[in-house]
């Protein structure tokens, strides 16, 4: 499968276009506005999407200039009908892959047909080690020696998607959750820009549950 950007530009001037969804602090965001300015990382942001408003990272979005929506759910609204609007604003941007950076909503059925295979989360810990939340708590709980990072395609599980890419993280013998999360996020602002630009790249191949990385 192909990663082309769909929005009609002269050809060497295509890039893949994101839809980074975010609920939080914005910091793997933060590193993928860096990686773009520093072009390291064959991508644009088309748009930034926050489900929160008063999170850190649309004040990121808005401080680097980046078409940024929130888009708040509505007490009582389906997660189809939060989708609806979700995929609206993704089309409307010409969004071709979307990136999960902490977003804390669950993505649905619709979201998925709308963007099959298009949809990476990066999360902290080696997947399918730790899934959900405060995973460096449960590495440290589990008395793990090693954790990390993974970014991997979305399914409609719970961090359960095939895994594109990790990265390894000591523990160490003193480790808070906050120590590991802090070495853990070092690496994990490395790899979200180092897959999306393989992805962009087109070396990311995925078959059935099997992804390949080119050389
Ligand atoms: C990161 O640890 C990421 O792995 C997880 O949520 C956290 C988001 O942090 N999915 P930030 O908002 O990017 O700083």
């Amino acid at each position: 499968m192909a990663f082309n950007s769909s929005k009609k530009l002269p050809p060497g001037q295509q890039k893949l276009r994101l839809g980074i969804l975010v609920s939080g602090r914005g910091s793997n965001l933060q590193a993928l506005i860096d990686a773009s300015k520093q072009n390291k990382m064959a991508a644009s942001i088309a748009v930034v999407i926050s489900n929160k408003a008063d999170a850190l990272a649309v004040k990121k979005a808005q401080d680097a200039i980046l078409p940024t929506r929130v888009l708040s759910a509505v007490k009582g609204e389906s997660l189809e009908d939060y989708e609806k609007k979700l995929i609206e604003l993704l089309k409307k941007h010409h969004v071709d892959l979307v990136v999960l950076a902490g977003f804390m909503r669950l993505v649905g059925k619709n979201l998925l047909e709308a963007y099959p295979n298009r949809i990476i989360n990066i999360h902290p810990s080696l997947l399918p080690k730790f899934p959900g939340l405060k995973a460096q708590k449960q590495a440290l709980e589990a008395k793990a020696t090693v954790s990390g990072c993974t970014v991997h395609f979305v399914d409609e599980g719970c961090d359960s998607g095939p895994i594109i890419m990790q990265k390894k993280v000591e523990v160490l013998k003193n480790d808070s959750a906050e120590t590991l999360s802090e070495r853990i996020l070092a690496e994990e602002h490395q790899l979200l820009p180092k897959v999306i630009d393989l992805i962009a790249k087109n070396k990311v191949k995925i078959k059935g549950n099997k992804v390949t990385i080119l050389d």
